[in-house]
């Protein structure tokens, strides 16, 4: 018998579905609201300044990425619009460590969450004006990882009891003071998250139910006292979630876990985490997956949630992590068609662009099932999809999908296609080594719309 991938399994593609399908710049508004409009349209062609994008691309190599960081500006002013000042703006780098990327981000955001040695270093030559707002969370955290958080005063959400032993054992042999929070696994799910963080039995954080021990042993141990500044806590269950009810049920569970927490251990928090998790749409052809997130519909929920926990800890820290909310759209994953073929009546693209670069476009980062993203052909945005098309990249796995039975407006060799939302989890989320294909470049698109650069940092 066949095995069947349900990764890459088809997404059905009905007569009636071509003729209500979206055109590219339908798709480009749904999926990006008010900030599509930092990827300027004329004439049906995606422009960059006066002249359409296919222009410069005559003279540039695909495929690759291109962040336009106008859309970064517009994502935290859509967030800001609807935060409590007391709560502050992170950024999780995990979702783009692209340096030109951080600059851009460290003025405008409050602090930054690093997963590894190499983003911490990252904050230290990109924003150095932040580190004091930088945590490291993660299990596993290397010694070298603690060192240089400990050195440099950096937070460490600290994942198990045996992790706080190391980070004494590395203080201690330092002489520095370490500053911890507790990452806190809770007893409550993230209901909607594409991809759960906490609940039940999880490799991150510590289980709510072994909080008090750990706290209690950190205020009565001489040596624990002495070198751990416990700040207070970090909670983080769940990522890609586009349902504001079930975002605020996680946030108000949150804040009620902690207080618990403190009531019965006596202990009072300066810094609390409260994760985020704030999703984006990726698969704008699904009915069931096409809603964006109404951020204005958490604004009450976080204005609330600010107050309770300043009236109770007056002067405590209080901040959101978020990655791919203010990243996704601001990326294009551009690719070229190299030839076009027919295989037992299915129109096949095959392109330079694939899984190696993509990872999550090919349905193999997380998802159980593969959906098609929103592909758009960069010269044909005002053309109503004609024909279903199988997109294929250049990898010689039937792994490498990139759209499957896709409704795309008449394409041949030659013309560009653009995958919308890619600039969270793309290239540094995917096996860039697989079949040794050339490195992908990464453009950049200012603040102000100029002229893509090219950065090889
Ligand atoms: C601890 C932590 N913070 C923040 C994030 C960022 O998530 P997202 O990019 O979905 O906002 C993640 C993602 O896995 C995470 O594990």
């Amino acid at each position: 018998m066949t095995q069947v991938n349900p990764a890459t399994q088809a997404n059905p593609v009905t007569p009636t579905d071509i003729n209500h399908s979206p055109t590219g710049h339908t798709l480009m508004q749904q999926c990006l609201g008010a900030a599509a409009c930092y990827w300027p349209v004329a004439h049906g062609q995606l422009m960059q300044g006066a002249a359409p994008l296919s222009d410069w691309l005559k003279t540039q190599t695909t495929p690759a990425y291109l962040y336009n960081l106008a859309i970064v500006s517009a994502q935290i002013r859509r967030v800001r619009a609807v935060l409590p000042a007391a709560i502050h703006l992170h950024y999780a780098i995990k979702a783009n460590p692209h340096p030109a990327v951080l600059r851009h981000l460290a003025k405008q955001v409050d602090g930054f969450d690093c997963a590894s040695l190499k983003e911490m270093q990252r904050v230290a030559a990109q924003a150095p004006a932040l580190m004091a707002q930088t945590s490291i969370a993660g299990p596993a955290k290397s010694e070298a990882e603690l060192a240089f958080a400990i050195e440099h005063r950096i937070l460490i959400n600290v994942e198990s009891a045996s992790e706080l032993i190391r980070i004494k054992g590395l203080a201690k042999q330092s002489q520095h003071i370490a500053r911890v929070a507790l990452r806190i696994n809770p007893p409550f799910e993230l209901k909607g998250s594409g991809m759960k963080m906490g609940g039940g039995a999880r490799p991150f954080g510590i289980d709510s139910e072994q909080i008090p021990a750990l706290i209690n042993r950190i205020q009565t141990d001489t040596e624990l006292k002495q070198l751990i500044d416990l700040e207070g806590f970090h909670l983080y269950v769940g990522s890609q979630n586009r349902d504001a009810v079930a975002l605020c049920a996680g946030l108000n569970a949150s804040i009620e876990l902690i207080e618990t927490l403190c009531r019965d251990t006596g202990f009072t928090p300066r810094h609390l985490n409260l994760g985020g998790g704030f999703g984006v749409v990726y698969h704008p052809h699904d009915k069931t997956q096409n809603t964006p997130l109404n951020l204005d519909d958490l604004r009450a929920t976080l204005h609330a949630i600010a107050d309770r926990a300043q009236a109770q800890w007056p002067g405590i820290h209080l901040n959101l992590e978020l990655g791919r909310y203010l990243v996704a759209g601001a990326g294009l994953y551009l690719t070229r068609i190299i030839d076009k073929k027919i295989s037992r009546g299915k129109t096949y693209l095959l392109c330079d662009g694939g899984m190696h670069h993509h990872l999550a476009l090919s349905g193999n980062l997380g998802q159980v099932i593969r959906r098609n993203w929103p592909i758009i052909a960069i010269n044909y945005l005002d053309t109503q999809p004609l024909e279903p098309v199988e997109i294929a990249g250049p990898l010689c796995t039937p792994l490498d999908v990139l759209g499957q039975n896709l409704p795309l407006p008449p394409l041949s060799v030659g013309d560009v296609l653009a995958v919308l939302q890619s600039g969270a989890y793309g290239l540094t989320a995917s096996p860039n080594r697989f079949l040794s294909h050339p490195d992908c470049l990464e453009w950049i698109i200012d603040n102000e719309g100029n002229c893509p650069t090219v950065s090889n940092e």
